[in-house]
């Protein structure tokens, strides 16, 4: 689960391009980390703590194959490691409390043991008002980078242990895609695989947008070629990742739509799976639609985030679709692939919003099998920081009870229907809560725990379902 990469020439200067330098930097990393072993008589240990999205979760697996690859090992705890490094979230406030609520602990670690190096990255980082505060209030943070130069890492971090100063990069502009370097993977059957970066959509509320970039996609070839060696190493299904996969392509030098990738990846042999998030209503086309309908390999789930249900909130939102819009598509979907699972994120309490009706009518009448419910939270910068009405949030409270209580009610439904009834389950691993069962996912992503043996994990299983709760199923391996 771990890629690693051919002999560097360290001998010959500093190489120019990527991801030759960052790999040279890797190699000089290695044997400072060789001498502190040979003195400390241990090995050298890092904790990645990853806030946010799938995005971020992927971008740590990228860093943990810097670092395994530099020659750390992995700590249990961030409080046995010797390089710490947050990969940092601030979509809501609440993601943004909680790194500096983190952070504010590690400070008397540092303080005991003054040679641990403490990183931070991601989203947050492109902020310079966060900047401002951890170089004032958090002095003690080593290395501080952002997401456009998270491959940069191994320099970054040689700079630092080779000048002994604090190292802060934050770039900004479009971002250098850089390809091949080391990576490992938290799953063994299932792996994450970025199709494109940025998001050029700018709703008022999200701070997306100003901390990932303008959109920039992969070439086609270089997402095959990994998909392709990921099916090598044991990967069975794969999550083509982006914050609006249907707008994958613009830009690139070849003309390609998303749903011909979609078609492009389905021929791939050995890959038995595939999903992709996140898509956006506005882009979301009759083509993608029936590429979904037409690859066999492709599940039956989408993820459409319709964030709110009235009109006008919808237009003050930039999100370019009415509620009967998202009805329309909602309808297709189900006219091509009738068995679709439809997920969403709906979000409670944006400026001007008093009343959750038309957000419950679409809940009601879309029939999801999931939803992330968020309540609207002010993120500086963005056109509805600034917007007046902001609710009070006694009233946004009542609200997203409401949506909460409708979202679940509906998802158990959906759920009690399965009952007694087959479905294809790829086995992902053992149940974190009872070790006789296997856990997997449904093609509509509804999450299973099955009794199975073992060995089938990495296979999909016939399951019977047996018994359903709010969240999840319970089931039984079908005998063939
Ligand atoms: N690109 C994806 C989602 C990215 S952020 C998409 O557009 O679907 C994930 C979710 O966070 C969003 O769908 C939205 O519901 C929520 N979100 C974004 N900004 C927010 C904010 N300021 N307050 C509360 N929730 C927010
Ligand atoms: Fe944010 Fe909208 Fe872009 Fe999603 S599509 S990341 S919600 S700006
Ligand atoms: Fe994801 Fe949070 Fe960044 S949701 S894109 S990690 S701001």
């Amino acid at each position: 689960m771990y890629t690693t990469h051919s002999e560097v020439d360290t001998g010959s200067g500093v190489p120019v391009k990527e991801p030759q330098r960052q790999l040279y930097y890797i190699e000089l990393i290695k044997d400072i980390i060789n001498k502190k072993e040979n003195e400390t008589g241990r090995k050298q240990l890092m904790y990645v703590n990853t806030f946010g999205c799938q995005m971020n979760a992927h971008d740590s697996e990228k860093l943990e194959g810097m670092l395994l690859e530099m020659g750390y090992g992995r700590a249990e705890k961030e409080t046995e490691a010797d390089f710490i490094i947050y990969n940092t979230c601030c979509v809501r406030e609440n993601a943004e409390n909680k790194v500096y609520g983190n952070l504010g602990m590690l400070k008397p670690y540092k303080k005991k043991k003054p040679d641990t190096i403490i990183a931070l990255c991601g989203c947050m980082m492109q902020q310079s008002s966060v900047t401002d505060t951890i170089r004032s209030k958090y002095s003690f943070v080593d290395i501080v980078f952002g997401t456009y130069n998270l491959y940069r890492l191994p320099e970054l971090l040689y700079s630092r242990l080779t000048s002994g100063e604090q190292v802060c990069e934050i770039m900004t502009g479009r971002g250098e895609i850089v390809e091949n370097l080391p990576s490992v993977r938290h799953f063994r059957y299932k792996a994450s695989v970025n199709i494109m970066y940025g998001c050029d959509n700018f709703c008022s509320y999200c701070i997306v947008p100003y901390v990932r970039g303008r959109e920039r996609s992969r070439r086609p070839e270089d997402i095959i070629a990994e998909i392709k060696s990921l099916v090598a190493d044991g990967v069975c299904e794969v999550t083509l990742l982006g914050q609006n996969v249907n707008s994958y392509g613009k830009g690139l030098e070849e003309k390609i739509s998303f749903a011909e990738l979609l078609r492009l990846v389905n021929d791939i042999d050995g890959i038995k799976r595939i999903r992709f998030m996140t898509s956006h209503p506005k882009d979301l086309s009759d083509e993608l639609i029936y590429a979904m309908r037409d690859c066999k390999k492709v599940c039956r789930h989408i993820h459409l985030p319709f964030q709110a249900g009235n009109n006008d909130i919808l237009r003050r939102m930039n999100r370019h679709y009415t509620k009967e819009d998202y009805l329309g598509l909602v309808e297709k979907l189900r006219e091509n692939i009738p068995d679709i699972g439809i997920t969403t994120d709906i979000m409670v309490g944006f400026p001007g919003e008093y009343n959750v009706d038309d957000t419950l009518d679409i809940i009601r009448k879309a029939r999801f099998s999931g939803a992330f419910t968020f309540i609207y939270s002010k993120r500086n910068g963005t056109p509805a920081a600034v917007m007046e009405d902001q609710v009070d949030p006694a009233a946004v409270k009542k609200n997203f009870d409401s949506v909460l209580g409708e979202v679940n009610r509906i998802c158990a439904e959906l759920n009690l229907e399965k009952v007694g009834k087959v479905f294809e389950v790829l086995a992902e691993g053992v149940c974190g809560q009872d070790e006789r069962l296997l856990s997997g996912r449904l093609e509509d992503n509804t999450l299973i725990h099955f009794e199975g043996d073992h060995s089938l994990i990495g296979s999909i299983v016939n399951v019977r379902v047996t018994e359903s709760r709010i969240f999840y199923l319970m089931g039984k391996q079908e005998d063939l």
